[in-house]
């Protein structure tokens, strides 16, 4: 059998890092697999991208539930279902509640687009140009109740250059992401990453480094 983790991957839209992930696993040493995909939205494009890739997905609509637990706890059923061991938040739109995310304590991963702990929430690239910072990128973390917060697992730093729009910005940025997710998520599938009070240690010596300035992230 394999010792391959078991991952599901939770979106709500396009996929893009979905596919990133999704590609990764391809490669057989790589220590992690894509179990399931799940959208709180069933209009979200990466559902049919992963179909397309044979891999099971499923939509739970969270405007279809009362509650956000009760919502959460179907979430939990598919996922342990397919037996996942670990969650990649891929563009997943939806606050968890702490009951959520303590079950999954330490097995659920995020990225998101700064680098945190700078811009979290929405629209980060726009305040990144607005703050007039030299350097962007993006974060992977294992997940926290508070909103973008937790352990960090690696980083990538992409410049803003003088003339950049939030979407020339944030295109540049996603470039950066799909290199940072996959390598993150090899990091804490095959055990070479883990949380010790609440910062991401490396157990290889010489120490991984989980950095990276994006022109020669490659
Ligand atoms: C990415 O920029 C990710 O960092 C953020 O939402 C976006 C999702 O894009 N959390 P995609 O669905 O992976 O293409």
């Amino acid at each position: 059998m394999s010792n391959r983790k078991r991952v599901g991957i939770l979106i709500s839209g396009r996929g893009s890092n979905m596919s990133a992930l999704i590609d990764s696993c391809k490669d057989p040493s790589y220590s992690a697999e894509i179990v399931t995909v799940l959208s709180n939205r069933p209009e979200a494009p990466g559902l049919q991208i992963a179909a397309e890739a044979g891999i099971p997905t499923k939509a739970i609509d969270h405007k279809a539930y009362e509650s956000r637990e009760a919502f959460e706890k179907d979430l939990t059923d598919a996922l342990e279902d397919s037996g996942v061991e670990i969650i990649c938040s891929a563009g997943f739109m939806r606050l968890l509640t702490e009951g959520f995310v303590e079950h999954w304590r330490n097995r659920q991963l995020n990225i998101h687009p700064s680098l945190l702990p700078a811009f979290k929430g929405l629209h980060t690239h726009e305040r990144a140009i607005q703050a007039g910072v030299r350097l962007s990128g993006c974060t992977v973390h294992f997940v926290r109740t508070e909103m973008d917060s937790g352990p960090i697992i690696a980083q990538a730093a992409v410049p803003v250059l003088p003339d950049d729009s939030p979407e020339s910005l944030a295109e540049r940025v996603l470039h950066a992401e799909h290199k940072l997710y996959p390598f993150a998520l090899e990091l804490v599938a095959s055990g070479k990453a883990r949380v010790e009070g609440e910062r991401v240690v490396f157990n290889e010596k010489p120490a991984i480094h989980g950095a990276y300035i994006a022109p020669y992230f490659t």
